[in-house]
């Protein structure tokens, strides 16, 4: 079953502050296989599937989305749509239980985003079909079956949705950019493998209320990946795709942070592109960089890496009990007990190895490489990176205020506005006809939570109460980063930080009463039930 034998147990070390970068190339999107650009001509059929060998990593089984089209085979193919293109798939399960898709961040009606009352059984198959009406930009895909989000996805099924328009075509083309060459899809996803090289997806009770964290970092597939790069300028589509990590990503050469230039995020362009040295990147969000090596010289090596943060794992802090009692949650002395600091903070400081024959997991808040841009080849390249983008709409805002809580239930587990997930309830109700405020509280003694919203994007407002780490990387005097600038999908609201939003509901405008989801995108978090219907009326 697995295409490596004496070689596992040095893929599944943990990955140490140097990183171990060797002859492991980046898995980049080409024309077939795992991650292959896939423009649908007529309708598609993703067959969810475990495939044997599919992991590059470690040759290990995985779960993809297989597909045929025109003669060629792909796992987890990378869609590439153009707006205004008719988009038509089926969904087939050869699992041995329920899944569904969900498209996350394209616009689509409720019974085509993939709400878990959707979801089919073994066998089961689901017809898609709705128009492209997003903005060009880089969404994904990925199962949502309730309870079972964390594990899928996790054990690999995942991809990404490019939505391309004349705009992005014509500043690809002037920066003589290549979707699969210069233009690179890179999916960020940490695992803990076995000593054999296998995915191993057990989460403990504590792991579900902390989230699942691996001990290697993978992306497209692969540990300690290289790609070669010529001295040029190269547009890189993150996503992080793991189900709980949060990254502090930087390009790093020679212990120096690059600066690179931020032109998109979860909803296609910002209104200008943005100059940073580092962005955080919570599960779900996507951000589009453009880093131009054009001044390196052969030979030299860029690692895209995770920089030290706190990655603020208050849940247990007795100090910021507080925080919570005035939010209004009743806090009795038996939480108090529960949630003491001893358990949390163990967890957060790593070194579980799960009793499964893993390796430790790997903290959240060091500082470790991820992928290593190796420059091989001098070019000549004279574009200049662009000093603005394609127009950005501005929806209306306004509107009913509402004030939105997380924070951690008294026997644990985790809430929005005191309550879990119930399929059948609809517990916030929003009218179709225009905007609304959403204020995201995040009680103190909690971690951070990237909230999703499924259906609709948002415009952030404005950052208050944030940690030093992130006030820091303020850009506004809204305490906005660079990365809230444009449309949002997802927006990660850290301990005791209120992220305020504004969704404008009449944008897309779906036929009839819509269910959305809004939900925690750690998917521990959400498979727990970190989760509410919205209704659309
Ligand atoms: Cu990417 Cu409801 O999720
Ligand atoms: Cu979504
Ligand atoms: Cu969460």
């Amino acid at each position: 079953m697995l295409a490596i034998g004496a070689d596992l147990g040095l893929f599944a070390l943990p990955q140490a502050a140097t990183g171990n970068f060797g002859s492991a190339r980046l898995p980049v999107p080409g024309r077939q296989g795992l991650f292959g650009l896939l423009t649908p001509e007529g309708k598609l059929t993703l067959t969810a599937a475990e495939v044997k060998g599919a992991l590059p990593a470690t040759g290990a089984p995985m779960l993809v989305y297989s597909a045929r089209h025109k003669g060629e085979a792909y796992l987890n193919p990378v869609l590439v749509l153009r707006k205004g293109q008719p988009f038509e798939a089926t969904l087939v399960n050869s699992l041995q239980e329920p899944t569904i898709i969900h498209w996350h961040g394209v616009d689509c009606p409720w019974k085509q985003a993939g709400h878990p009352s959707y979801a089919i059984g073994p066998n089961g198959s689901y017809e898609y079909s709705f128009p492209i009406t997003n903005r060009a930009g880089t969404y994904w895909y990925h199962p949502h079956p309730h309870g079972l989000t964390a594990k899928q996805a996790y054990m690999g099924l995942a991809s990404f949705f490019i939505v391309r328009d004349d705009e992005e075509e014509a500043l690809a083309k002037e920066l003589d950019l290549q979707l699969g060459e210069t233009d690179i899809p890179m999916v960020i996803q940490d695992k803990r493998l076995t000593h054999q090289g296998l995915l191993d997806y057990s989460p403990s009770r504590d792991d579900l209320m902390m989230g699942y964290l691996g001990d290697t970092i993978l992306v497209n597939g692969q540990s300690s990946p290289t790609l070669k790069t010529s001295t040029r300028l190269y547009r890189f589509r993150l996503l992080n795709g793991s189900t709980a990590r949060i990254y502090n990503l930087s390009f790093v050469a020679d212990g120096r942070q690059l600066p690179f230039l931020l032109i998109g995020n979860d909803g296609g362009f910002l209104p200008a592109p943005q100059q940073t040295d580092g962005l955080f990147l919570a599960p779900g969000e996507r951000a589009d960089v453009l880093l131009d090596m054009s001044s390196l010289a052969p030979g030299q090596e860029v690692f895209l890496q995770n920089m030290p943060f706190d990655s603020m794992h208050n849940e247990g802090d007795m100090m910021g009990m507080g925080g919570m009692m005035n939010m209004g949650h009743a806090v009795g002395g038996a939480s108090m007990n529960h949630a003491q600091g001893g358990e949390g903070h163990v967890m957060s400081a790593g070194g579980h190895g799960g009793g499964h024959g893993t390796h430790g997991v790997l903290e959240e808040g060091v500082s470790y490489p991820i992928a290593r841009l190796l420059v091989d080849r001098a070019v000549v390249y004279t574009r200049k990176p662009p000093t603005r983008l394609p127009d950005m709409p501005e929806p209306p805002s306004g509107g009913l205020e509402r004030p939105i809580s997380l924070a951690m239930r008294h026997m644990g587990g985790w809430t929005i506005n005191d309550l879990t997930f119930d399929m059948d309830s609809a517990p916030i109700v929003v009218n179709r006809r225009g905007p609304e405020i959403w204020h995201i509280s995040n009680a103190k003694a909690s971690m951070p939570h990237p909230m999703h919203l499924h259906g609709y994007f948002y415009r952030v407002q404005q950052r208050s109460g944030s940690p030093e780490q992130v006030k820091k990387r303020a850009v506004d005097a809204q305490g906005r980063l660079a990365t809230d600038l444009g449309y949002k999908d997802t927006v990660l609201v850290w301990p005791g930080e209120t992220v305020s939003v504004s969704i404008d509901f009449s944008r897309p405008q779906y036929p009839g009463e819509q269910l959305f989801l809004f939900h925690c995108h750690n998917l521990e978090h959400e498979d727990q039930g970190m989760m509410l219907n919205v209704r659309v009326v």
